[in-house]
């Protein structure tokens, strides 16, 4: 079965794709013949990943400016399309960093807002379109395998991802009679921006060992479960999280 295939025609909003996993994939959708809305807060990158879809023969490619973690942001991205969406994958996540006693008092909500309620509003206000239409959709959230097992000094960051895993199972039964499917991705470590500095240090070199297969995941690593999940292959799933990690959460105790 070609994965790919299935987002032929499609058109798929990814949100957070001004950089990292978001602009991973972007391209993804893209090369598998999908019309693709990016949508971050940071304009110029998105428009500079908007040509080099073009570049790449996209089908369509287009930018909308948003901040997930303002609901009036959302709905006006929402109210900024050019055509139906058929997929959308809420990428947007933030992480921050330290010990839970001396975080900043705002740290916690600042993740929450990006990671949770983002989340949150993306998908319904798609669902709402989607419902309205009379059409199905499909919703692919980035989680972590920190939403399933957890790690010291990123408190808020893994509540936020255990409530998507939670969210998608929460979403995922209310939504599947109106043909719309809720699934999650648990990528573990992956190098990108979000992570990079951590795994210059010594405590980032440690955890690399404690992963079974020992070594940092790419983007592209995520390909196969991403497929799956996005396109029709996966017609009968929903309200799964489905862990690509290199197999750290099964790693020893
Ligand atoms: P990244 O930092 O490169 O990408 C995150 C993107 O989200 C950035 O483009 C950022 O601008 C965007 N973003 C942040 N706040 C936003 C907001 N309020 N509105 C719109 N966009 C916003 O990091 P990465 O690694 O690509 O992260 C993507 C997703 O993957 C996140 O949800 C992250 O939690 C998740 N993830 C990443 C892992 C990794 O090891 N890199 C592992 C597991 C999950």
């Amino acid at each position: 079965m070609d994965l790919a295939a299935g987002l032929k025609g499609r058109h798929v909003l990814v949100t957070g794709a001004s950089s990292g996993l978001g602009d991973h994939f972007a391209r993804l959708c893209a090369a598998g013949g999908a019309a693709v809305t990016v949508a971050a807060r940071r304009r110029d990158r998105l428009d500079a990943l908007v040509a080099a879809l073009r570049e790449a023969g996209a089908l369509r490619a287009r930018a909308v400016s948003l901040d997930v973690a303002d609901p009036d942001s959302v709905a006006a991205a929402f109210a900024d399309l050019d055509a139906p969406l058929d997929v959308v994958v809420n990428n947007a996540g933030i992480a921050e960093s330290g010990a839970a006693i001396d975080l900043p008092r705002d740290s916690f909500d600042r993740v929450i807002d990006t990671n949770l309620r983002g989340v949150w509003a993306v998908s319904t206000e798609a669902a709402r379109a989607w419902r309205d239409a009379g059409r199905g959709g499909v919703i692919v959230n980035v989680a972590s395998i920190l939403g399933l097992r957890v790690a010291g000094g990123v408190g808020p960051y893994t509540v936020s991802k255990a409530a998507v895993v939670q969210l998608t199972q929460a979403l995922a039964l209310e939504w599947a009679r109106y043909g719309i499917r809720v699934n999650a991705l648990a990528p573990g470590y992956i190098g990108t921006d979000i992570n990079r500095d951590f795994f210059e240090t010594e405590p980032g070199r440690a955890m690399l060992k404690r992963i079974p297969m020992r070594r940092l995941g790419r983007p592209e690593d995520l390909d196969g479960a991403f497929l799956l999940l996005a396109g029709d292959a996966s017609g009968w799933m929903t309200g799964a999280t489905i862990p690509v990690d290199g197999g750290h959460l099964v790693s020893s105790l």
